[in-house]
């Protein structure tokens, strides 16, 4: 049972429960081109057990299926991304019919079952020709990635709920090409500063397609993470401050206000591309909504060493599979601050929350009362930030399915609906049928 249900929000609150393409489709079927996930999972050591997203949930062929669970489970919107190299498999090049017609049916397969179509245009896996080319370093990446928009959106444009172009930039840009451990896999802080502006340059130039498009109810998903010092010096207290700076300032600063936080430039300014301050506009064009992923906090030490000088060491809070801790307050305190200091008025959405656990199916169930008390906890902060008059519309509870967790592989289970990899077989968790109680009309 959760505290709260459907009745305790307003009327227009939408529950809604969130995917990837990579993580459950199955890559391999449908005529799509490689990524840069199928390269980085093919060198040994970036993924454990070798994983890619080759057969994955084989959502590609159970996506009716998998819909009827959303429909069954009372949700209101159902969050996916659209496959730059299902689409055009080469990333710049020929249209796969095949690719297309998959993402035109699936919106009418949500619309017929009476769900709102909420789509994320990328979602990290990069075809590989582009990745050759520099990948997200190369700034053409954003006229490319312009195409891709405009030929995913002239197909479903018109009848998708809301758009995206670009889930967690920090997460393309900076764990992608500083932290090394998601496709790419490079550690290079000139990359790293390059990548950070090339994906705030190709989400405005989505958002400007979408909108020529007339695509309605455009936004920007990003990810935060709370970041508190581990001790009460000032060392640990700057050194805290600089982590929610390129974490949680730095996308939603260019977005929102059209500029990157002074404190961060003062490490990636000398790497920046040339002139970046003349895309700032492109970058900052308004927006419909804003959606936050939060999942965790982390606790940051001053450390010896280059730019940014710090660690995250162990917390004390109790964590999940992947050793998050669990941290339900964050997610008001991101709530509030994104409202105050960014959006001031625009409706956002939490479009991702939820936690691994490595859970076991047992006479046709799955127990997963962390999960119950996770989602609970999480679904009280958003109420509580509701009651404060925060104009918070919408919770997504990542994920749908158990799926690839990428460089972690099969192993970590985000699922309200168990998956056995074997048999494909699909169970429906404690914590999707909580769910499913609480969102009852
Ligand atoms: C964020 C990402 O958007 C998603 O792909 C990932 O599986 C979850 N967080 C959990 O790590």
């Amino acid at each position: 049972m959760l505290t709260h249900t459907r009745s305790d929000f307003p009327d227009d609150f939408l529950f809604g429960a969130a995917t990837s393409s990579y993580q459950i489709e199955g890559h391999a079927q449908g005529g799509a081109g490689q990524t840069h996930w199928d390269d980085f999972a093919a060198t040994p050591g970036n993924v454990i057990g070798a994983a890619n997203g080759d057969i994955a949930c084989d959502h590609l062929n159970r996506w009716p299926e998998d819909l009827d669970l959303l429909r069954d489970g009372n949700f209101d919107v159902y969050r996916f991304s659209t496959s730059w190299a299902r689409v055009i498999p080469d990333g710049t090049g020929a249209v796969n019919a095949e690719g297309l017609d998959f993402y035109d049916k699936l919106v009418d397969g949500l619309l017929e079952r009476g769900l709102k179509p909420a789509v994320t245009l990328y979602h990290w896996e990069l075809p590989s020709p582009l990745a050759d080319a520099g990948g997200w370093r190369n700034r053409e990446i954003a006229d490319h990635f312009a195409r891709f928009t405009e030929v995913v959106m002239s197909r479903i444009g018109d009848r998708v709920w809301s758009a995206a172009p670009i889930n967690e930039p920090w997460c393309v840009g900076f764990m992608s090409h500083f932290l090394g451990n998601h496709a790419p896999g490079l550690r290079d802080i000139r990359a790293t500063a390059r990548a950070m502006h090339h994906v705030c340059l190709a989400h405005g130039r989505s958002i400007e397609v979408m909108r020529g498009l007339g695509v309605k109810n455009l936004g920007a998903v990003c990810n935060f993470e709370y970041a508190t010092p581990a001790d009460s010096s000032p060392e640990a207290h700057k050194a805290a401050t600089l982590y929610d700076g390129y974490y949680n300032r730095f996308f939603i600063g260019a977005f929102m206000n059209r500029r990157y936080p002074d404190d961060v430039l003062e490490g990636l300014g000398p790497h920046m591309p040339k002139n970046w301050q003349d895309d700032m506009d492109l970058i900052g064009q308004p927006l419909d909504w804003m959606g936050l992923n939060y999942y965790t906090r982390k606790i940051i030490s001053p450390s010896g060493g280059p730019w940014p000088s710090h660690e995250a060491v162990e917390g004390s809070l109790p964590k999940t599979q992947l050793g998050w801790e669990i941290f339900p307050e964050g997610l008001h305190s991101f709530l509030k601050r994104v409202h105050d200091g960014y959006t001031r008025g625009l409706p956002l959405y939490v479009t991702e929350n939820g936690m691994a656990w490595n859970d076991t199916l047992s006479g046709g169930e799955v127990k997963d009362a962390k999960r119950v008390a996770y989602i609970d906890a999480h679904i009280s902060q958003v109420k509580r930030a509701v009651d404060e008059g925060i104009p918070v519309k919408g919770y997504f509870t990542w994920s749908l399915l158990d799926n690839y967790e990428w460089n972690e592989g099969y192993a970590p289970r985000f699922g309200i609906v168990h998956v056995d990899y074997s048999t494909q077989a699909r169970t429906p968790k404690a914590s999707y049928l909580a769910l499913q109680e609480a969102l009852r009309r």
